[in-house]
């Protein structure tokens, strides 16, 4: 059985990890600046804080760093949660021998991106706000990390973590619960690992980024928002490819809206 820390495991995504990743064999520790609610084994701790973060990584093998602002910030937020705690987060692991990492990336670290035939998970970054930049940041710490000091590292670049789709952008997007822990657990289990960068969504019809990286892991997806689409066309009409919401990997985020 592994030990495995999560860190923001009281945000919607580590609250679905915490209840349905321990079947798969693991045995989880969860930190959180806020309260964790019905953990045998919480912290409450702000990841910018190493010593907190010395003591939660004891005898971990691996950590789900999920931890962050997880929509566009003002820079300075974004700065401490996403940046400097990631960096501490890495840095913490390095010194606590953990071997492996599993970074929530995101979309939005390649946003900017324009919609192609298949969106390969090694296109160059193209940030589409500050969270988006905090991504790339993270992605590339994950990289130095395994190139100076050997960490095992998986980049997911999640899309649209959400129990159903609820939008037309969702179609292509969605990450179902079941798939995001099926996701999180290849993440931690892929053996012969140095460092991957995965697209985290469901088996979607309508999917535009490439599932390869993710099936390399041993990720096997088996929900398609396709199941929710004749509700969501019929409430939004089809999907307009050419609106920016649709044209773009970043979907809204690539919009006026988020301009500073
Ligand atoms: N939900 C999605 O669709 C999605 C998509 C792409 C990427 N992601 C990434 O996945 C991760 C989790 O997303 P989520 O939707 O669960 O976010 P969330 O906002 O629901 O949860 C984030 C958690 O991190 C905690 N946190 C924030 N700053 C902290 C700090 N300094 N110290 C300790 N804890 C801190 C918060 O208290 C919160 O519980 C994030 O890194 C996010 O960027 C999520």
């Amino acid at each position: 059985m592994s030990q495995v820390l999560i860190t923001g495991a009281a945000g919607s995504i580590g609250a679905v990890l915490a209840r349905d990743l321990p079947p798969y064999g693991h045995r989880l520790r969860l930190l959180d600046r806020s309260p964790v609610t019905g953990a045998t084994d919480a912290v409450a701790a702000d990841i910018c804080d190493p010593a907190a973060l010395d003591a939660a990584l004891g005898g971990m093998d691996a950590v789900v760093h999920l931890a962050a602002i997880a929509t566009e910030a003002a820079f300075a937020d974004i700065l401490h949660a996403n940046l400097d705690g990631t960096y501490q987060v890495f840095e913490a692991a390095r010194r606590a021998g953990v071997r492996r990492v599993v970074y929530a990336s995101s979309n939005h670290a390649v946003g900017f991106t324009p919609r192609a035939a298949l969106l390969g998970a090694d296109v160059p970054p193209r940030p589409d706000t500050f969270y988006g930049v905090s991504k790339v940041f993270g992605e590339a710490l994950g990289r130095l990390y395994v190139d100076r000091y050997g960490l095992e590292v998986v980049c997911l670049r999640i899309g649209t973590f959400a129990a159903r789709p609820e939008a037309p952008r969702h179609l292509s997007t969605w990450l179902s619960h079941g798939d995001a822990v099926r996701l999180v657990h290849a993440a931690l289990t892929a053996p012969g690992l140095t460092y991957s960068v995965v697209y985290g969504i469901s088996a979607n019809t309508r999917g535009w980024w490439d599932l390869e990286p993710g099936r390399a892991l041993g990720y096997q997806p088996v929900d398609d928002a396709e199941a929710f689409a004749a509700e969501i066309v019929a409430a939004h009409g089809e999907p307009d490819l050419a609106d920016h919401t649709q044209a773009f990997v970043g979907g809204e985020f690539t919009g006026p809206e988020f301009d500073a």
